[in-house]
């Protein structure tokens, strides 16, 4: 069963495919904590969109409030909860840029109206309305007519390479189980944590 799995990513992968069989959408919704120069912490959601021992990887504008927050501060951690399962999934590590083949090899998958979206909003500025970001929008739709959108320079992924995963999961009688691993070098030590 997946959670006798000595492996930390093995049993990542093992609980991420069963909740995509069971959550009610975006299974792979995690919120992203971040912490700002004066010590402040905020926490909003992002996509995963790749995972591996090499790091969880989403996707955002390098402009924007977490993006200045990672810029002084690296530390951050990843949280997903799945509710249909009754597991939580705990991520802590330093962030870096996903490369820029790796990028702009994920900007090319999205949709064209995302890929619209993300030359149209400038997340490090307030919106005076909405009908601002649509006359935007409509620009870029001109700007860029008849060919491909390019990645725009301020939108890229970013890499959360893991030092401490912990998996927590719901047992009857209040029993929960909380599995933690904590990396050392290349070795991941494993240990059991009072729930
Ligand atoms: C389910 C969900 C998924 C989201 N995924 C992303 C994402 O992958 N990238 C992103 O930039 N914002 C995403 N957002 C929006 C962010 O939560 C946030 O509002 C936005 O990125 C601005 O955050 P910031 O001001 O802290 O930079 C998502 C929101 C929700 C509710």
């Amino acid at each position: 069963m997946a959670f006798f799995m000595n492996d930390p990513f093995q049993l990542f992968q093992a609980w991420y495919t069963e909740a995509r069989g069971t959550e009610l959408n975006d299974s792979n919704a995690m919120a992203l904590a971040t912490v700002d120069a004066a010590g402040k912490p905020s926490v909003r959601m992002v996509l995963l969109k790749g995972h591996g021992p090499d790091g969880f990887v989403f996707y955002t504008n390098r402009h924007g409030r977490k993006a200045g927050n990672m810029a002084v501060n690296p530390n951050v951690a990843l949280l997903f909860h799945w509710k249909s399962l009754r597991r939580q999934i705990r991520i802590e590590g330093p962030v870096t840029w996903a490369t820029d083949a790796e990028s702009d090899a994920y900007f090319a998958s999205r949709s064209r109206d995302s890929q619209l979206g993300a030359w149209a909003s400038d997340q490090s500025q307030p919106l005076d309305s909405r009908a601002t970001f649509e006359a935007r929008f409509a620009e870029m739709e001109q700007r860029f007519a008849g060919q491909p959108v390019p990645r725009p320079p301020h939108w890229g992924g970013y890499r959360v390479t893991p030092e401490r995963i912990e998996f927590w999961q719901d047992r009857e009688h209040r029993l929960h189980e909380r599995r933690v691993f904590i990396r050392e070098g290349n070795e991941w030590q494993e240990g059991l944590l009072y729930p």
